[in-house]
């Protein structure tokens, strides 16, 4: 098993032990990439989405949020466009049986030899040390210059293919690279297909008055055709932003790497209207805003970066992924957009209503442009979750097994122990919870020894332990034991809220943007 291979195993098998997340309806068997967010991870997906949404609606004055239905009417999606296009390519190994996405195929190609690349520059790191131009390496070393022109030649001939909608050169490239199936290793392919990646149901009792519906494939159009509604009721001046966190439903081909590739997926999008000609100036800000907000939490810088896109879809203008590096390698975390006009001129054609601005500035009327921001929120659980999590050796010998979340994000903010379960222990630390707990998640836990708990605790990111001895009961104070450096501090009780709000709130994560 890789490293990459093994790191994803340790992640996925901790969010079960600890209540992070579990396979979906497991007492049958579990639904392929289908996963349900347990005690725990409820509640860190709860925080990430209060990060998300208290950065963009709330210290945001010219940006509101929404939350619109699931379904949308059938029409909705013919003037997106994703009733026509919304298609993956996809491919079927005949010995195998086993189904794939064409592009992804081509993609992990050119991912395999990144990593040799990276091999490369690992090994004459070591050997130049200080000394060390990685950039003039990547440009001179001849092998690694022959990698770099096999991935480039390999990306570009799949663009161009699929610009094309050239499907039997995509095959072909399969076959030109030499691409085997994973599993079985076997070349048997079939011809290269499209596969449209909405869910259809029905709405209506009867067969014959039934409606064909889609579940919604992107947040986003719930907002266009709100576009409207919200400026009109709100009084919004251009430029000004709509943001909403939801549901999307994708039938994607290969739903694979845990939570990163799901068919039932939250977004957290949020459009910014602006005046045509102005929208270059919006993409660049918000790029930067974006990856602020990332680096914010402290996940390391190293661990993002801008992926620029080349082939852009045709109603954009400029679009950027902001990758960051999972344990399977550097991928697609948020996508930031500058869509132009393309939507709301499309709602505004097929459905025959206006959606125009006036700008009184301008004195004119326009359909604005619009730039977009969109981040899969369980795939930013899945950036958060893997990165804390932490194998430790500890200076007496022993491991311990860590969740190093960004404290704002942890599901618990401190976990709340009387050193034993009696002298009236357990009631001083009620007392602390009931003072605490109408403005942070904290737990109370007496059971096991006082480091069973802390390494409990330490398993699900919980940044402090507040331990209640038989002291407090005369000095009104107890100890502190921070997760990260597993150092202690001794405070008075009245402190406790002062440190926690300094530390491990959501509002001083917030108030560091
Ligand atoms: N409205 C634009 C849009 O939907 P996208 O690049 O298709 O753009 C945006 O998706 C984000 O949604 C991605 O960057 C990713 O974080 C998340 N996402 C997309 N498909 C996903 C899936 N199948 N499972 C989990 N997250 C997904």
């Amino acid at each position: 098993m890789s490293q990459q291979e093994d790191q994803l195993k340790k992640v996925i098998s901790h969010a079960k032990e600890y209540g992070f997340i579990f396979p979906s309806s497991e007492i049958y068997d579990g639904l392929s990439a289908t996963y349900d967010y347990g005690q725990n991870g409820a509640a860190l997906k709860r925080n990430i989405k209060d990060y998300w949404w208290k950065a963009m609606v709330q210290l945001n004055e010219n940006i509101v949020g929404i939350d619109a239905a699931i379904f949308m009417h059938p029409t909705t999606w013919k003037a997106s466009g994703h009733m026509d296009a919304f298609n993956d390519p996809m491919i079927d190994n005949k010995d195998s049986k086993k189904r794939y996405r064409a592009d992804v195929l081509v993609e992990d190609y050119a991912a395999k030899i990144e990593g040799k690349i990276e091999k490369e520059v690992a090994k004459a790191e070591k050997r130049f040390g200080a000394d060390f131009d990685k950039e003039m390496y990547l440009k001179t070393n001849p092998r690694v210059v022959r990698y770099q022109e096999e991935i480039d030649a390999a990306l570009t001939r799949l663009n161009t293919s699929l610009t094309n909608n050239d499907l039997a050169d995509v095959k072909q490239l399969i076959e030109d690279l030499g691409i085997a199936d994973p599993v079985s290793g076997s070349k048997n392919w079939t011809e290269v297909r499209q596969f449209n990646l909405m869910f259809g149901t029905k709405l209506g009792s009867t067969a014959d008055n039934a409606t064909d519906l889609y579940l919604r494939p992107e947040t986003a159009q719930g907002i266009f055709v709100n576009f409207l509604n919200v400026q009109r009721s709100g009084r919004m001046k251009i430029p000004f932003g709509i943001a909403q966190i939801g549901k999307a439903f994708r039938n994607e081909i290969v739903a694979r790497q845990f939570i990163f590739r799901m068919r039932e997926f939250e977004q957290m999008e949020m459009q910014y209207f602006v005046a045509p000609g102005t929208e270059m100036e919006f993409y660049e800000q918000w790029k930067e805003q974006r990856m602020k907000w990332h680096l914010n939490l402290g996940l390391g810088e190293d661990n993002y970066r801008f992926h620029d896109h080349e082939k852009l879809a045709h109603y954009a203008n400029a679009a950027a992924d902001i990758e960051f590096k999972f344990p399977f390698g550097f991928k697609e975390l948020e996508g930031i957009h500058s869509r132009t006009d393309f939507d709301l001129s499309q709602h505004q054609e097929h459905s025959g209503k206006k959606l125009q601005y006036f700008d009184a500035e301008r004195q004119e009327r326009y359909v604005p442009y619009v730039v977009e921001t969109s981040i899969g929120l369980d795939r930013m659980f899945l950036a958060v979750f893997s990165n804390a999590l932490k194998e430790e050796q500890l200076e007496d010998g022993s491991e311990r097994t860590v969740l190093k979340l960004p404290p704002a994000l942890a599901p618990n903010k401190a976990a709340i122990l009387p050193l034993v379960k009696k002298d009236g222990l357990p009631a001083l630390a009620q007392k602390i919870i009931d003072d605490l707990k109408f403005d942070f998640d904290v737990e109370y836990d007496e059971k096991d020894s006082i480091g069973k708990r802390y390494r409990r605790h330490d398993a699900i990111g919980t940044p402090f332990c507040i331990t209640v001895d038989h002291d407090s009961l005369d000095d009104d104070s107890i100890t502190i034991r921070e997760r990260d450096t597993m150092e202690q501090r001794r405070v008075k009780i009245s402190e406790i809220k002062g440190i926690m709000e300094k530390e491990v709130s959501m509002t001083a994560l917030l108030k560091k943007l």
